[in-house]
């Protein structure tokens, strides 16, 4: 199998360079002006493209620009786009239309669209065509380029596109990153995806898989442990299959056994996992790790065979569930959570029912829950969907009853126990006014005087909602 390619060090070096051109710019403007250069990011969709804003953040820290979460004030504007669903889309072209009124008001001001949902060809240039407020647009294969592309659009009197890139990906080590809070940070250990499922247009704007280098991964680790990160999750489209692609000895299991192994007081978490590639070792793995939470997101999908094999998917609901038993025998009390599509072309009701009944008998602590949305050249797209809206409708409403119904007592269960959490920030409950994250990636509204944000603490659940939990820091 060919290795990825890694951006050479020259070709980082060299956005460096227009880091620093733009960072000289900045400076003059500033000096004429009496006001700093304010940048705005804005990410639509997954963590994958929360760490990449990062990454955009990071480089625009470099350049001189301050953040600002008012659009009204910024210089630069930057929109990292999603295309996994179509209301993810819309909500992206709708927010760029009421751009248009500001580029008005302010024509220095520079827009900019980058991510999934541009890489696209039939988006970008829609984009190009509908939206001229935009000066620059960039694929996810060009993120590296982002200086340099950004010093095009500055310095000259042209719209910068680049959608360039093979299928077969890059990785650019190295780049600058802007973290927001103190407690949780995103590390990514691979991009793109392999799986082709059949609804997923995720293979086409990603590329092929590619998995980083542990030494990159762990060092990276060391740096977030040192800066006083917790709660770390390692990211990646399909995490089971990280390290195929490398000329070593290698899987994701190796890797966590190798991340467990850092000194320091941390969590480790990862998303997402496929169930066709989890494996009993990477249970026993995640068992026998002290610093890996015991925490698993494994979507699902479907619960029905049929649509299933449809999706190629890889896996029946029956070992579906398998898994999930093992995983729970390996670790009791483990906080389980699934992504679930209902209206997958042709699903019938009995397809749902059996859905349904997954849901029922594996008892989840969350679940993600999306309407199939068709995204134009995936296989799915060209299959007949005789399935009335309504009805897709209909079937969507009672999974989200029935998810309540179920999450409730596994909810209030809580009561009672005393958990350690990692405070993760500031609430706006009067009565308990921090926020933290169980190991279990719960959410938990905090009282006690002795909490800080950053840190681990014991405390006592007093309360549970559907989708919370609110408890009181112990004595020491
Ligand atoms: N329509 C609806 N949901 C989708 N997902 C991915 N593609 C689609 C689509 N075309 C969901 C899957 C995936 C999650 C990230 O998004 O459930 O696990
Ligand atoms: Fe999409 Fe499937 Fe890859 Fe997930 S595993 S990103 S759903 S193709």
């Amino acid at each position: 199998m060919t290795k990825a390619r890694v951006v050479p060090e020259e070709q980082i070096r060299r956005q460096m360079d227009f880091i620093d051109f733009i960072g000289h710019m900045n400076r003059d403007k500033t000096e004429k002006n009496g006001e700093k250069c304010k940048a705005f990011t804005h990410t639509y969709g997954c963590q994958q493209n929360e760490a990449d804003t990062q990454k955009i953040a990071g480089m625009l820290r470099d350049m001189g620009y301050e953040m600002t979460e008012d659009a009204k004030q910024a210089d630069v504007i930057v929109l990292n786009t999603c295309a996994v669903r179509e209301n993810a889309e819309n909500r992206v072209l709708g927010n760029v239309g009421a751009l248009a009124h500001l580029k008005k008001q302010k024509p220095g001001l520079t827009i900019a669209l980058c991510g999934c949902m541009v890489q696209q060809e039939h988006m970008a240039e829609k984009v190009k065509k509908s939206y001229p407020q935009v000066d620059l647009v960039f694929g996810t294969h060009a993120l590296w380029r982002f200086p340099e592309l950004l010093y095009r659009t500055l310095t000259g009197d042209r719209r910068v596109f680049d959608i360039s890139g093979d299928a077969e990906g890059e990785i650019a080590e190295g780049l600058p990153v802007l973290r927001d809070g103190k407690a949780h940070a995103w590390l990514s250990i691979m991009y793109g995806c392999n799986n082709f499922c059949t609804y997923c247009i995720v293979p086409y704007v990603r590329g092929r898989e590619r998995s980083r280098r542990p030494e990159a991964i762990e060092a990276e680790l060391r740096e977030l442990v040192a800066a006083g990160y917790r709660d770390i999750t390692l990211l990646g489209q399909n995490v089971n299959s990280y390290g195929k692609d490398l000329d070593l000895e290698i899987d994701f299991s190796d890797l966590l056994r190798r991340l467990n192994g850092v000194e320091g007081d941390f969590l480790l978490r990862f998303m997402t996992s496929h169930p066709k590639d989890a494996s009993h070792k990477l249970f026993d793995t995640m068992a026998q790790c002290g610093k890996v939470a015991k925490q698993l997101h494994l979507p699902f999908q479907s619960g029905s065979d049929t649509v299933l094999r449809r999706m190629n998917r890889g896996y029946t609901a029956e070992q579906y569930q398998a898994l999930i038993a093992y995983a729970r025998s390996r670790m009791p009390g483990l906080v389980v959570s699934s992504d679930i599509i209902v209206g997958f072309p042709g699903e019938t009701a009995e397809d749902f029912e059996g859905t349904l009944r997954v849901v029922r008998d594996t008892g989840f602590d969350m679940l993600y829950t999306f309407q199939y949305s068709k995204r134009s050249g995936t296989p799915a797209a060209d299959y007949d969907d005789p399935t009335p809206q309504a009805e897709k409708q209909a079937r969507f409403e009672r999974l989200l009853a029935l998810q309540d119904q179920c999450a409730e007592p596994r909810m209030l269960a809580y009561q009672g126990k005393r958990l350690r959490v990692l405070v993760d920030g500031e609430s706006r409950h009067a009565e308990y006014p921090y926020t933290a994250r169980t190991d279990g990636n719960l959410l938990v509204y905090c009282a006690g005087e002795r909490l800080k944000v950053g840190e681990f603490a014991d405390i006592v659940i007093e309360k549970a909602a559907l989708r919370s939990l609110y408890g009181r820091q112990q004595e020491a």
